[in-house]
């Protein structure tokens, strides 16, 4: 027994090593802000098909989100994206498969519980607003789940202080723009402390400075909240600013990688219906004339900093 002492020694050395690395592992630093890289949304074998329809609308569909990850859900229009974000808000349940949010699994029993572990940003801003002012819309939502009035005062404005909409407080919906309305909507979703936040095409009715409001609001929710987004785009140059991209075609996944890795598909996205970012258009189209990138660049921000650096070069 005593030969062996060595042996158990190297073998708990070894262990207590490989344990520190998963825990190493397990963690991501990301824009100085640590996440846990622990799923927060599994999808298995998901199958849906709606009642009044003979065919499944979503097959087989497998997806695992961390906590603190933004992202992005693409594809041509009846691919399948609303359907999928129904159902992960608990508005519809799978015909097939499992639901999993953090760590609660989706069925009949606990769908208010996963409607407010998942809060849901829609479309059209107009349709959003269910108070008179700002303060009051927000507050709906904190009312309607009971928090006491002192706590919901606060959680007001904090919210609304997180979009940057403070000095908006007795506003009335009518006087704010596109861009205000979803960030008054972006408040009344994080007042109420969702684990993960669906934006379901909640830019594509804003002109640019609405949309790039929304969008610069959503990457403070994550760098300074580590809230996790999950933004359906059929827009692939907002999608290019997340993490992970996942492609719907016709009710399945058809690629999941990051914006890099997607965007290297090509002419295989455009056939199904997506339009390449023009960032990624205008780069093909430099490298065709010769010019070669360090790293391609997939963002406008990230093609003009490539350029300057071919500058200072010439
Ligand atoms: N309430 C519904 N009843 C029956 N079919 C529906 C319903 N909503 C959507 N669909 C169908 O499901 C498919 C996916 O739609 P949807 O999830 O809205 O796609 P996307 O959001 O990608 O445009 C489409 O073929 C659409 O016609
Ligand atoms: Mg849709």
């Amino acid at each position: 027994m005593t030969d062996l002492c060595p042996l158990f020694f190297c073998l708990r050395i070894f262990m207590h090593n490989s344990r520190m690395r998963l825990d190493e592992t397990s963690q991501g630093e990301k824009r100085g802000v640590r996440f846990m890289t622990m799923p927060i949304l599994e999808v298995r074998n998901l199958f849906f098909r709606y009642e009044n329809q003979e065919e499944n609308v979503l097959r087989d569909i497998n997806i695992e989100v961390n906590q603190g990850e933004w992202t992005a859900i693409v594809g041509h229009n009846g691919s399948g994206k609303s359907t999928l974000a129904r159902i992960l808000n608990g508005l519809q349940l799978p015909t097939q498969g499992s639901v999993t949010v953090n760590g609660m699994v989706l069925s009949e029993d606990n769908l208010w519980d996963i409607r407010r572990q998942v809060g849901m940003v829609f479309q059209n801003p107009d349709n959003q607003f269910v108070g008179s002012t700002v303060e009051d819309d927000v507050a709906f939502g904190l009312e309607n789940i009971g928090v006491p009035r002192e706590e919901m005062v606060q959680r007001v404005e904090e919210g609304i202080d997180r979009v940057g909409m403070k000095s908006f407080l007795t506003q009335e919906p009518h006087q704010l723009s596109g861009g205000q309305k979803q960030r008054v909507a972006i408040a009344g979703v994080i007042a109420l402390r969702p684990a993960i936040i669906i934006l379901d095409e909640a830019t594509s009715m804003l002109d640019p400075i609405g949309r790039k409001e929304v969008l610069e609001t959503i990457e403070e929710l994550r760098t300074e909240m580590g809230v996790t987004v999950l933004s359906i785009t059929h827009d692939l140059e907002e999608a290019a600013r997340a993490d992970k991209i996942i492609v719907l075609n016709k009710g399945e996944v058809y690629a999941e990688g990051k914006p890099d890795d997607i965007f290297r598909l090509g002419e295989k996205l455009v056939k199904i219906g997506l339009d390449l970012p023009f960032t990624i258009t205008l780069v093909n189209k430099l490298k065709a004339l010769g010019i070669s990138f360090e790293t391609d660049p997939t963002t406008s921000e990230r093609l003009i900093e490539e350029l300057c650096k071919l500058q200072l070069k010439i």
